[in-house]
């Protein structure tokens, strides 16, 4: 069965990780994807992961660039007939001690992962279908569960929570569902080793339980699918915490 079959995606992110993952996922489901990315060579890379352009339709956008934004939205309606559901997943992330944050990285890390996301809703909501139409948001654990040196990062996506959860209440008359899915710790090129700054005490992050382990991108992709499938139907304003239990 393609739960997807017809189905129209705009997706943002799709040249890394979870984003890509989640292109992939999509695809092979049998959803036509729209897919944003700030990288040329990163969206390439997905489309020849998918054996070629077919399903997934590259085009490169930054999400904190108002006019780029509302030119991907337009410009995806217009290759895929109309748009069913918007996913976005495009994000960056920076690790600071208090004492060190700076006002340009807080102002980037909001216009990418807060305002980012909140200009494709805006954008793409008009065009989704009542009844059908599903807005996916990827926000992090961190939107809720405190990590040290993630300050800006965890404030720009406990945004994209909060403004998903609005958001939810606001278009629910249309019969249109928003789900922000939350992530912990996944294996991605933005969760490497290379976040943390080596001056930094990391013991914390050996501490936290983690009875899962890491997960992989896959993994975060698959309740993604599931959040903007039919399978979850009765599924709106609600955060998936995906984690792998490391905040039971
Ligand atoms: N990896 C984790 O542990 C983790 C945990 C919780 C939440 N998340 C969130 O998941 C999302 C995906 O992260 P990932 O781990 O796959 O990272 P990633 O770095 O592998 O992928 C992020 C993608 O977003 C794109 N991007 C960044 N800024 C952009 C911009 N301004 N315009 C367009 N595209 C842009 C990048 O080019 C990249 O392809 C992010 O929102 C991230 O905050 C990740």
């Amino acid at each position: 069965m393609n739960r997807f079959d017809r189905v129209k995606v705009l997706l943002t992110g799709a040249g890394s990780g979870i984003g890509r993952a989640t292109a992939l996922r999509l695809a092979a489901e049998g959803a036509a994807v729209f897919a944003v990315d700030l990288s040329g060579d990163g969206l390439a890379e997905t489309v020849a992961a998918a054996g070629g352009p077919g399903r997934i339709t590259p085009h490169v956008a930054d999400v904190a660039d108002e006019d780029a934004v509302v030119g991907a939205v337009a410009a995806a309606a217009e290759a895929l007939g109309g748009i069913d559901v918007l996913v976005n997943v495009a994000g960056i992330h920076r690790t600071t001690p208090i004492h060190r944050l700076a006002v340009a990285d807080m102002q980037r890390l909001f216009t990418v992962n807060a305002v980012g996301t909140a200009l494709f809703c805006r954008e793409a909501l008009p065009l989704l279908p009542d009844r059908t139409g599903v807005v996916v948001n990827v926000a992090s654990s961190a939107a809720a569960h405190g990590n040290p040196y993630m300050t800006a990062y965890a404030a720009s996506k406990g945004a994209v929570l909060g403004f998903s959860l609005s958001l939810a209440a606001e278009v629910a008359h249309r019969g249109i569902r928003v789900v922000p899915v939350s992530p912990g710790s996944v294996a991605t090129p933005l969760a490497g080793p290379q976040v943390l700054p080596p001056e930094l005490d990391v013991s914390y992050y050996g501490r936290i339980r983690a009875p899962f382990g890491t997960a992989e991108p896959e993994q975060i992709a698959g309740v993604i699918t599931f959040a903007a499938s039919r399978d979850a139907a009765y599924l709106t304003g609600a955060e998936l915490r995906v984690d792998g239990g490391s905040h039971i």
